[in-house]
């Protein structure tokens, strides 16, 4: 498998947002084991060092840039140093993102709202953008892989505001859907994994859930991201990724967008038709009155 992925990722251009953290930073270095190149973006200054250590373990394959996506100006920056540090970009995972603290309604403000806003769902839609314009400037063709989550695919309570945020993003993914074949733009929606987000986070360390189920490593995540780059057949698709099971499409949006469709089509049918009715008989009417008065003998 790791062969498959080297053959297709090697000498490739990956930016990574959140690469400080667990899956982002287990991602760059097992991206720099497949002879692929990386710029790290995140807002921990550790990236520089991270960098550092892998370029000594191979020259030249790593870059950053340390900048806070919340300001989402820093993001045309973070994406303009990676092209000046390797000249081009061909996959851009938008990876970054945080947990909710407690329960949206135990928050004394909105100002936790509004980051996990920015940095989960606003960041992510603005690298996209940035970085489809790039592809189809450059006409060339680009992956772009979001990390959601499944608390985007089943609703968690108490993580109100973390799962709506990874929700849209998953619908975000696949609006995008229409770009393929040239542009590739993917979700993975992972189980809860050993990383710092969790350790750090007393909601999800002690959610049920995990407390029933454990942890995924987070090199599980790594695989489906791998394959949401390289899988051809994935586009405008979201991964879920879990511990035991192979990667695999969420179809949700697919039997929900054919429900809606024929509800609509339904609706609009049933509407046409009554009033296409009223005019049938009006003109039906009209032309019986007309070929009347024509007839010999007809009444005048
Ligand atoms: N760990 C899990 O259980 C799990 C499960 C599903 C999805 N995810 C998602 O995976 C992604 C990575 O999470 P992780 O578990 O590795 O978490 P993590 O906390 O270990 O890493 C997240 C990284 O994002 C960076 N970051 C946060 N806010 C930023 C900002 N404003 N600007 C720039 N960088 C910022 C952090 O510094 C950190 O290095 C997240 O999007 C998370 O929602 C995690």
């Amino acid at each position: 498998m790791d062969d498959n992925y080297r053959a297709q990722l090697q000498g490739k251009v990956v930016l990574v947002t959140g690469a400080a953290g667990g899956i982002g930073k287990a991602l760059c270095e097992h991206l720099v084991g497949l002879d692929a190149k990386v710029f790290l973006v995140d807002v921990n200054q550790r990236v520089e060092q991270q960098a550092e250590s892998l370029n000594q373990e191979r020259a030249d394959s790593a870059g950053w840039f340390a900048c806070d996506l919340c300001q989402l100006q820093n993001i045309q920056q973070a994406f303009d140093s990676a092209l000046a540090h390797f000249g081009h970009v061909d996959i851009v995972v938008n990876n970054a993102g945080i947990a909710n603290s407690r329960s949206l309604f135990s928050q004394p403000d909105h100002s936790e709202l509004e980051q996990i806003v920015r940095i989960n769902l606003l960041a992510p839609m603005e690298a996209t953008r940035i970085a489809v314009r790039y592809f189809r400037d450059a006409k060339r063709t680009g992956v772009v892989v979001n990390t959601a989550s499944v608390g985007g695919l089943l609703p968690l309570s108490v993580m109100e505001s973390y799962g709506t945020t990874k929700a849209a993003l998953i619908f975000f993914t696949r609006t995008c859907r229409s770009l393929a074949p040239l542009i590739r733009v993917n979700a993975v929606a992972p189980y809860f994994a050993r990383t710092p987000l969790v350790a750090t986070n007393r909601i999800v360390s002690q959610y049920p859930l995990v407390q029933a189920v454990g942890l995924m490593p987070p090199a599980k995540v790594v695989r489906a991201m791998l394959k949401a780059m390289c899988d051809e057949s994935v586009c405008g698709d979201t991964l879920m990724v879990s511990m035991g099971c192979r990667p695999a499409k969420v179809a949700f949006y697919d039997e929900l967008a054919l429900d809606v469709t024929s509800y609509i089509v339904k609706g609009t049918v049933r509407k046409y038709a009554s009033a296409f009715s009223k005019l049938f008989m009006r003109a039906l009417d009209g032309t019986i009155g007309a070929l009347r008065k024509r007839a010999p003998g007809a009444e005048t």
